[in-house]
């Protein structure tokens, strides 16, 4: 049943509904709330309404029909350089596959909060999978207006087990069908870094481990004083983001100040650089920073998938990109605790990188 609308949203205690009993922004939102509560209000810095937002450009939109084509390969290496995103279309990805992850996507917020609270983190079993709000709300001085669904993947056998029924076959679905594509983003983007064989050793330093998050980004009122998700890069290698059609997802501009906005393209799905691949790249392949508005008409979804190392490899400067003397700016560290580092602090745009830096 839907609790009945608290008298003043600023006094009733917005955190032990929306975080403590994971109602999360989506119960909220339900409620109809006229003002937003306080806890959400961001500092006017992390506001978008005072950043600046070019429309000249965007991130580049690279067609896949001829993957053999050099050109190809040529133009994600550049944007990998140049943008740290881009936007890949005729990918091969059936659009079955990516309308029924979005269409679980929905089903899966649209539970009872009951059913998605036996999946928070007091809850769920097992750490592979955890239903939050926000990102790290114990860490934050305001909430982001954001509920999620995230899923590490181990095995088939473990997600049929544990993974939520409502949205298990269809992530695992897009999770696989994305993975010809994944492998040969990854191709393309050694080469350019002269990194010549990749055998299946070396291929799971950089895909090894996989997570798959369902983002829910409900409707909000004065959305223009908080934000989605604030300014982060992602601490992955490559995150592979479905978007639905209402968009919201902003990109900052490398060596500037200029965010761009990344409009939803049917049937395109958003690559983007995460750090370790910064990391691994000693900085050639850029992991930049993005976030998302909130939406005050429309509820908007996205799916992305991260594609990571394996939390027991070391993160650290490719021999290969050495090799012609280039002296790395980052050290070697153990990915896991990257990961924690990333995970123990509230998002503040680039900073995590700072954590591998010599
Ligand atoms: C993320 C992210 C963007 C989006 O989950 O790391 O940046 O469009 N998401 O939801
Ligand atoms: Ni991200």
């Amino acid at each position: 049943m839907a609790p009945s609308l608290p008298m003043d949203p600023n006094t009733w205690d917005v955190i032990s509904f929306a975080v403590d009993k994971a109602h999360g922004v989506k119960g909220l939102a339900d409620l109809g709330l006229e003002t937003l509560p306080k806890q959400y209000i961001q500092p006017p810095e992390e506001q978008i309404i005072h950043s600046t937002v070019v429309t000249e450009n965007s991130i580049p939109v690279i067609d896949l029909s001829n993957w053999n084509d050099p050109m190809v390969a040529e133009q994600i290496c550049n944007a990998a350089e140049k943008w740290g995103f881009f936007q890949i279309v005729n990918h091969g990805i059936p659009i079955e596959v990516s309308e029924n992850v979005k269409e679980a996507t929905r089903q899966f917020f649209g539970l009872p909060a009951e059913q998605k609270n036996k999946h928070s983190k007091d809850n769920s079993p097992t750490n592979n999978v955890r239903y939050g709000t926000s990102f790290t709300p114990k860490a934050e001085k305001a909430l982001e207006w954001k509920d999620f669904l995230s899923l590490f993947y181990v095995s088939d056998d473990e997600a049929a087990a544990q993974w939520p029924s409502a949205c298990r076959n269809e992530a695992l679905d897009f999770m696989k069908k994305s993975e010809f594509v994944i492998r040969r983003l990854l191709q393309a983007l050694m080469k350019g870094l002269n990194v010549k064989e990749i055998d299946e050793t070396k291929e799971s330093l950089f895909m090894g481990s996989k997570r798959i998050n369902l983002n829910y980004y409900p409707k909000c009122p004065e959305p223009e004083l908080t934000v989605g998700v604030g300014r982060h890069s992602d601490v992955s290698t490559l995150t592979i983001l479905l978007q639905d059609d209402i968009g919201g997802l902003y990109v900052k501009k490398l060596d500037s100040d200029a965010w761009v906005h990344v409009p939803p393209i049917n049937g395109a799905i958003v690559i983007n650089v995460g750090d370790a691949l910064q990391i691994r790249s000693n900085g050639k392949y850029k992991s930049v920073e993005h976030r998302v508005i909130a939406n005050g008409i429309k509820n908007r979804i996205s799916v992305p998938i991260f594609v990571n190392p394996r939390p027991s490899d070391i993160i650290g400067p490719l021999p290969e990109v050495l090799e012609s003397g280039e002296k790395p700016i980052y050290k070697q560290v153990l990915y896991s605790d990257y990961v924690k580092h990333f995970f123990r602090k509230a998002h503040d745009g680039k900073e995590t990188v700072d954590f591998a830096k010599i």
